[in-house]
């Protein structure tokens, strides 16, 4: 087993380049994925209408709150700023959330508006 290049040894080098090639992918999968990925976006619809829509439609002469959204509005770039953001103003407004409830409005906002990787 000293011949680096016997069919045998050449089989288990590429056996192992696949599995490093599968690992990088499941790596960088995890890395992409966020959190809040587990989320309900329709209850997050629900939830962000029920407590949310009212206060931004009042900040914009349309009553078009959702503009806050908008890629030429929107302060926040990243999807961790995201879901800091909806957890803070939940918080802010007294909404008792649990992070089910934090994470279904922020899959919604990104799925709807953000789409952040
Ligand atoms: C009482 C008013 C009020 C309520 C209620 C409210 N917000 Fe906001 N929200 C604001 C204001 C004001 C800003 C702008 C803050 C800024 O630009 O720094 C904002 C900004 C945001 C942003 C950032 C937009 C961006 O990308 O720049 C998000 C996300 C957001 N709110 C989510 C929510 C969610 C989710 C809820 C419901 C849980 C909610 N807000 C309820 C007033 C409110």
């Amino acid at each position: 087993m000293s011949d680096i290049s016997t069919p045998f040894s050449r089989c288990i080098l590429s056996f192992f380049r696949l599995v490093g090639g599968l690992l990088l992918v499941f790596h960088t999968a995890v890395v992409f994925s966020q959190p809040f990925n587990t989320g309900n976006s329709e209850n997050g619809e629900i939830l962000h209408k029920l407590n949310c829509e009212s206060c931004h439609n009042s900040m914009f002469p349309n009553g078009d709150g959702s503009a806050i959204y908008d890629a030429d509005f929107r302060k926040l770039k990243t999807a961790s700023k995201l879901l800091a953001m909806v957890e803070f103003c939940a918080g802010n407004n007294d909404l008792p959330w649990f992070e089910e409830e934090i994470f279904d409005v922020t899959k919604f906002l990104n799925d709807k508006f953000y789409q952040f990787q």
